[in-house]
């Protein structure tokens, strides 16, 4: 393996015929081409990031893997919000993944969000997006909340409940820690949105102090994050970031993280629910604190994939479909159709694991 590089998997031995050497690295505003063309796989829906964001904003938070012949075929995108890392894009090309790469890929960001101070990290994903759930659970992320992405035009605001006596300004720098606390954004977020520039902040108050807090970029155009304590508040935010908007387009895209009333009130007055993804979140993984000790198991850092090429590699189908007798083995073999069906057959997977297990070379010690 070349200086620098990293691979996928982690684990030699027969596993080796299905992992390529891939390098991990910091991303550079001449990745944008690559970028654009993984970023659609985060199906969004969302338009492609411009050259002038991803050098601007995005790449210094980013780092990319690029295979053998330099080709980049995954990135990673988290910010570094004080003790919190927030994971915003992760994308393996298809023909990459299945692999570890991901998992690498996350691990790589887990040592930079440390490096820079972070503690934690959390993340939205879409509740049925298998493989992106197994990713995170495995490297110990857990459920948090409900986040739902809704886009509106902006004539719905006048028909969300008002409120009397809550009032919408911009945030001073000095209110920074305050309005998060309040609002439970994560420390941070609203300094960072600051340095990064282009973005309207805007606090919410009642006489009892701060009840909400948005952070609005008009380019978007949208709010990320948007926190309002109830429906009303919305109102308050979106009244305060109308003046903002540029002409087009007539609608706005808000992140209500949490807050099912809101985003009910939201559904209610007519938005569009683009999105319900889940809140995951979780300590940075311990291998990304301290050099990984090698593991007892063998199948950790193993991919699924790894082991049914291996086995078929070393046993051909037929002998594999008399070893765990699955039809997935017997009848029209091929590695994806075996994968999916062991991804949802725990029973058949471990019974594949076994076998993989017992294949392998014994340790000496
Ligand atoms: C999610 C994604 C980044 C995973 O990348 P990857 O390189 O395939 O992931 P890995 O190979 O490191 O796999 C890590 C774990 O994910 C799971 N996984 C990977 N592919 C899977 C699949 N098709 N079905 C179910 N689980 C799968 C596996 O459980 C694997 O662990 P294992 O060793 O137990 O098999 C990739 O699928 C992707 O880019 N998807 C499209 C974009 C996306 O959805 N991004 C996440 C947005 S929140």
């Amino acid at each position: 393996m070349k200086a620098g590089a990293t691979t996928a998997c982690r684990t030699g031995l027969a596993v080796a015929l299905a992992c390529a050497p891939m390098r991990i690295r910091q991303a550079v505003a001449d990745d944008h081409p690559a970028f654009a063309r993984l970023y659609p796989d985060l199906a969004t829906g969302d338009p492609t990031p411009t050259f002038e964001r991803w050098r601007d904003e995005l790449a210094e938070s980013s780092v990319v893997a690029e295979d053998d012949g330099g080709a980049v075929v995954a990135y990673g995108y988290a910010q570094a919000l004080r003790t919190t890392g927030y994971v915003r894009q992760v994308v393996v090309a298809p023909e990459a993944r299945g692999r570890g790469l991901g998992r690498a890929l996350l691990e790589d960001v887990a040592r930079r969000l440390e490096a820079a101070g972070c503690t934690t990290w959390r993340l939205n994903v879409v509740p049925d997006n298998d493989p992106a759930r197994r990713l995170y659970r495995g490297l110990g992320m857990v459920d948090r909340h409900a986040t739902w992405v809704l886009r509106f035009p902006w004539s719905i605001v006048a028909t969300l409940p008002g409120a009397e006596g809550v009032r919408a300004s911009p945030v001073e720098p000095a209110e920074d820690a305050l309005v998060e606390a309040a609002t439970g954004l994560v420390a941070g977020q609203l300094g960072d949105a600051r340095r990064l520039g282009g973005r309207v902040l805007i606090a919410a108050r009642d006489a009892g102090g701060v009840v909400g807090a948005a952070v609005f970029d008009p380019r978007f155009p949208g709010a990320f994050p948007f926190r309002p304590r109830d429906a009303a508040v919305a109102r308050a935010l979106l009244e305060a970031m109308a003046p903002h908007a540029l002409p087009d387009p007539p609608h706005v895209q808000v992140v209500v993280e949490e807050n099912a009333a809101v985003a009910s009130a939201l559904r209610d007055a007519g938005a569009d629910q683009r999105m319900h993804l889940v809140h995951m979140e979780g300590p940075l993984p311990p291998a990304s604190r301290r050099p990984r000790a090698p593991s007892r198991d063998p199948l950790h850092g193993v991919t699924l994939e790894a082991i049914v090429t291996a086995l078929v590699a070393r046993h051909g189908w037929e002998a594999l479909g008399h070893l765990v007798p699955v039809r997935c083995f017997q009848f029209d073999p091929s590695v994806k159709s075996s994968l999916t069906f062991l991804r949802r057959t725990p029973w058949a997977r471990a019974k594949v694991e076994e076998l993989f297990r017992r294949s392998l070379p014994r340790s000496r010690d």
